[in-house]
């Protein structure tokens, strides 16, 4: 298991708390008036959603789902829904929010079955994104770091359940 002072972090807490703001600024503009859903998807994205969602000072409200897709560092190539939406999404202003966008098997999933479902408008944000891995074609509005093809732990992201709770983000290999 990773302890801080033996690896140099990939993304520096400091620098990751500085493009939240920066995100959340941008939401807060666009946003004004609009009371968004954001759709943090469980586990990868709590801490970034709750940092972002502090950050943010217009009307918006939170709901969460479960997906899982990864075995260790490995897509499995399918979605598991664990925990499905119970909010009516029909006419929201839809965020969906990520901790990474990989291969982008798991939002192309969601955007499919929540644009069934009627919302106004329907948007991502992202802390990383793995650009050279995604095979999905994706419009990403807000994204923190496009990120090289490295397993990456830390600030939500595990490996294997653990190094959620790290402050940094770390790559491993
Ligand atoms: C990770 C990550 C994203 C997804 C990205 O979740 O949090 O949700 O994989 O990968 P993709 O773009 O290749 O689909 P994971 O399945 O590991 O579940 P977790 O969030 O509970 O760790
Ligand atoms: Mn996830
Ligand atoms: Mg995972």
């Amino acid at each position: 298991i990773i302890k801080d002072k033996e690896f140099a972090p990939f993304i520096e807490s400091t620098r990751i708390q500085e493009k939240v703001a920066q995100l959340a600024a941008r939401i807060n503009d666009d946003y004004a008036d609009k009371n968004p859903l954001l759709l943090a998807v469980l586990n990868g994205s709590f801490m970034f959603a709750a940092d972002l969602m502090r950050n943010m000072c217009i009307p918006a409200e939170i709901s969460f789902i479960r997906l899982s897709s990864y075995n260790r560092t490995r897509s499995t190539g399918r979605v598991k829904e664990l925990i499905g939406l119970e909010e009516n999404i029909f006419g929201r202003h839809l965020i969906i929010v990520e901790d990474i966008v990989d291969t982008g098997l798991t939002i192309r999933h969601l955007l499919d079955e929540l644009q069934e479902l009627g919302p106004k408008s329907l948007e991502i944000a992202t802390l990383l994104h793995k650009s050279a891995a995604t095979k999905e074609s994706l419009t990403l509005k807000y994204v923190g770091f496009d990120i090289p093809q490295k397993f990456v732990v830390g600030y939500g992201l595990d490996y294997d359940g653990q190094g959620r709770n790290l402050n940094d983000i770390y790559s491993l290999a």
